[in-house]
């Protein structure tokens, strides 16, 4: 039986108990680093779908069985996490890989990039339409698509690509593959929110801590702040509402997935600086404030604990995480794999602090 969150009251220093949470979204990246971004993640969740957009892709059955290898042995000692793994979808993924995958009882989703559309996305898709074997073996075995909900065409608006991507290219696909499930990723707009309450059950999505808190006004505060460039864009504040509204609903619709991307610091502060937010350090805390700023706490432990496991087919964890409502500060720089990377509120302070 599921328990529900429990606050206990206790004025400003309130302490939230809930179910352990999981990350339905993450960029791990490989080698050195990655045994570092690993465990910031590892340390407040229990699971994590891996993102397969290295380079080169995670396009096969048995590129993924050594990627959870080579995550599982970078996991510090006595740490129980366990990497979710998902397949990187090509013009060239052949539909006996996708039921490779499901029977490799290891992989979970398979990841629609559009080519072009964001970081190590050149192999992705260029016309969908080639992609009908592998999307019917989705639909045969029940595996969901990942999809990054952007169009790559330049003359559209960069603020306005996951709304078109939306109308002209996922509706269509749902129609034509009517059992295919679906996480829409990182959602940002209004049209999103809209797009998934007002679907069907097989449509699920995604939101960072990152579009909860900050709207587009965030990355021009002062001068430009590369460390909140990411992709899709933040947006305007009324689709940061509609974005928090939706997460805070209570709806078995939306569910945490952080999409922390570490890059390294002079990678992002840099005349063509890469997108991503690396928020995997103080991932709880952030959304939690997020939450709390609406006076949703009660809604906290579906969406970080419950939903995605609901969607997925997975049990809920074992064991529990508290936060308290007691000021903590994100450092101002971290070391990864002797790698520097900025974190997402850098040198700040968060509202919440992650007690165990
Ligand atoms: O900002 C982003 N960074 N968006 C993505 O879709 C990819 C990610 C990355 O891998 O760096
Ligand atoms: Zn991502």
């Amino acid at each position: 039986m599921v328990r529900h969150a429990k606050i206990s009251i206790m004025k400003n220093n309130s302490i939230l108990t809930i179910r352990r949470p999981d990350d339905w979204h993450l960029h791990l990246r490989d080698g050195e680093l990655m045994a570092g971004v690993l465990a910031d993640t590892a340390k407040q969740f229990a699971r994590a779908i891996i993102m397969p957009n290295l380079k080169p892709p995670v396009t096969l059955v048995s590129q993924a069985e050594a990627y959870r290898a080579r995550i599982l042995k970078a996991l510090p000692d006595g740490v129980d996490f366990q990497p979710l793994m998902t397949l990187y979808l090509t013009e060239a993924t052949a539909p006996d890989e996708i039921l490779r995958a499901k029977h490799s009882g290891f992989i979970h989703g398979v990841k629609l990039y559009p080519a072009g559309a964001t970081t190590h996305s050149d192999a992705g898709v260029r016309d969908l339409s080639q992609c009908d074997g592998a999307l019917r073996a989705l639909e045969e075995t029940g595996l969901p698509l990942l999809v990054h909900a952007e169009v790559t065409n330049p003359e559209v608006d960069i603020f306005d690509r996951e709304a078109v991507f939306l109308e002209e290219i996922l509706r269509p696909t749902l129609d034509r593959y009517p059992t295919l499930k679906v996480v829409v990723e990182h959602i940002t707009t209004k049209q999103a929110v809209e797009f998934v309450s007002k679907g069907e059950d097989r449509v699920a999505a995604t939101l960072t801590a990152h579009h909860l808190l900050y709207n587009r006004n965030a990355i021009f505060q002062g001068g430009i702040r590369p460390h909140l460039y990411c992709l899709p864009v933040l947006k305007r504040e009324a689709h940061r509402q509609a974005l928090l509204q939706a997460a805070t609903s209570g709806s078995v619709r939306y569910f945490l997935g952080t999409d922390s991307a570490p890059h390294a610091r002079h990678t992002k502060e840099n005349a063509c600086g890469c997108a991503g937010c690396y928020t995997a350090y103080s991932a709880l805390e952030l959304y939690v404030e997020a939450f709390d700023s609406v006076n949703a706490l009660a809604h906290f432990e579906g969406f970080a604990s419950l939903h995605g496991p609901a969607f997925y087919g997975l049990p809920v964890n074992e064991g529990h995480v508290r936060l308290q409502r007691t000021p903590s500060e994100v450092p101002a720089h971290l070391v990864r794999g002797g790698i520097e990377f900025i974190p997402l509120r850098a040198g700040e302070a968060l509202a919440w602090s992650l007690l165990d």
